[in-house]
């Protein structure tokens, strides 16, 4: 790791961020965690499924020592995430789980309220009650990725899209969600996390109505989450430029929170280079909307752990952890 480099935090008014895996904290990738980024982010470590040992008990072993990362080298944390239709257990959603030749597939819309009510107040609470004053927390992703990507439902995703949140409990199992965790945590900042809500399309509509239509109720929502998994050459910055003020107009904060930018399986120089324009030209529109954008995370810190292949070289650093090209027209210009 190169210890010399001007650190990415110091060039930008937002906080910045980076998602880690839980061997990230203990291995080389911890020193690029501290020496650049504010804020962290369990990849998975604090996804439902990760969160109960089989006999369907909370275990909070492998998130706290996030918790505790983030303490010792003075960062904060973000929380992902509470409500989600992927990486959760099947358990909440079985009654039958003694006769696997008879599964009853779907608990009632009241049993599953109490599941989720259970769970995003016994996670919140823990992390409260553990950490009290210095919890590093500063949000959670409270619902998951619940836009419809083809326009059913009003735009909340169904049970032909996986979630069972809404077959089950209705297209309010968000608002019950927002409000669960405003009880258990009322300091904590809440959000809605998506992807493909920065192009002009649909489903940024859906998720700005969804949002307009919240806060005309009352529900305890602060922010959206951009998660913004794109390409070197789509979406335009204009339209994310669009997007980043379409939610900010509503009076919410908005977050990038989960940045990577795929090359489609090219890793030769040239680009390599038009990575790194990409980079620096969101860069520069995060920071000149830097009213609404507070917080940008990066979906992990070399490419050598992307969930996107190192082949699709869509970190800051690559492979050897070194710094790549995206990174020096960050840090260099700014
Ligand atoms: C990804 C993780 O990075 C992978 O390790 C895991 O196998 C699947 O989930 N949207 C999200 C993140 O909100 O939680 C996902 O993370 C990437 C897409």
């Amino acid at each position: 790791v190169q210890t010399n480099l001007t650190p990415l935090k110091s060039k930008y008014d937002f906080t910045m961020g980076c998602a880690a895996v839980y061997s990230d904290l203990i291995d080389d990738h911890a020193q690029l965690l501290t020496h650049h980024f504010d804020s962290l982010t369990a990849g998975n470590e604090m996804k439902a499924s990760s969160l109960y040992n089989s006999k369907h008990e909370l275990d909070f072993t492998t998130a706290d020592k996030f918790v505790d990362f983030a303490i010792a080298n003075n960062m904060k944390l973000r929380g992902h995430n509470l409500v989600w239709q992927s990486q959760v257990p099947d358990w909440w959603f079985t009654t039958n789980l003694s006769d696997p030749d008879n599964p009853k597939y779907f608990v009632s819309k009241e049993q599953l309220l109490k599941t989720m009510k259970t769970h995003i107040t016994s996670v919140l609470q823990h992390f409260k009650q553990k950490y009290g004053s210095k919890s590093p927390f500063y949000c959670w992703d409270v619902v998951n990725e619940p836009i419809s990507n083809s326009h059913q439902n009003n735009g909340i995703k169904g049970l032909d899209e996986g979630s069972k949140w809404e077959a089950i409990i209705g297209p309010e199992y968000i608002d019950y969600a927002l409000r669960y965790a405003h009880e258990a945590d009322p300091d904590m900042k809440l959000f809605i996390n998506d992807y493909g809500i920065v192009n002009d399309g649909q489903k940024t509509t859906d998720l700005y109505n969804e949002a307009k239509k919240l806060l005309q109720a009352g529900v305890p929502l602060d922010g959206i989450g951009l998660q913004m998994h794109i390409d070197v050459d789509s979406p335009s910055i204009s339209s994310i430029k669009d997007a980043i003020e379409k939610f900010g107009s509503l009076g919410l904060e908005v977050q990038v929170t989960e940045l990577d930018v795929s090359t489609g399986g090219k890793t030769d120089a040239v680009t390599l280079a038009k990575a790194a324009r990409r980079y620096k030209q969101l860069f520069d529109l995060f920071e000149s909307e830097k009213k609404y954008i507070k917080v940008v995370t990066v979906w992990g810190s070399a490419d050598d752990g992307s969930w996107l292949g190192a082949n699709n070289s869509p970190m800051l650093f690559d492979t050897a952890l070194q710094a790549k090209p995206a990174f020096n027209a960050l840090v260099q210009a700014a």
